[in-house]
């Protein structure tokens, strides 16, 4: 069983990027507990990561009959993307938005979810652990 976790702008600046709302880890750190955990439970996982809109919609498409599932934290793009939404619905795999900081608890144009509609969970303000939480999820539900 495969999933991808995609990351979307910014995320490759945890650590850097303002670390009172994301963390003091870096997104090294971030894959290698991702992938040791998939190890730990037995499945294949791709980690991808993109500052540009366009190479989030290939990464999902590319899923397609390649991945049993997708963990997705599209970044700033969760509030403005039709396009990473309609990528998402085309491909009709099991999603996981996941995001570091607790979103609803911040800007007002943080509220808006385009990637929500296509995803079956949202896990929010959990810190790295969120990831973890949606590879579970995914992994429980689907057996990926
Ligand atoms: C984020 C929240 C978004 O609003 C923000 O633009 C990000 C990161 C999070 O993980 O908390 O880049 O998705």
């Amino acid at each position: 069983m495969k999933i991808k976790v995609i990351n979307g702008p910014n995320l490759n600046m945890l650590g850097i990027r303002e670390p009172g709302i994301y963390g003091s880890e870096s997104y090294g750190a971030l894959c290698a507990m991702i992938k040791a955990h998939c190890d730990e439970i037995g499945i294949e996982v791709e980690l991808q990561q993109s500052n540009h809109e366009g190479d989030l919609v290939d990464f999902i498409q590319q899923a397609y009959g390649m991945c049993d599932g997708i963990v997705i934290n599209p970044g700033a793009y969760t509030h403005t993307s039709i396009a990473i939404l309609d990528a998402a619905k085309a491909v009709g795999l099991p999603m996981i938005e996941v995001h570091i900081s607790d979103v609803s608890k911040r800007e007002d144009f943080r509220q808006i979810s385009y990637i929500r509609a296509a995803c079956e969970e949202t896990i929010t303000g959990q810190g790295l652990q969120g990831y973890i939480e949606a590879i579970d999820h995914l992994a429980e539900k689907y057996g990926c």
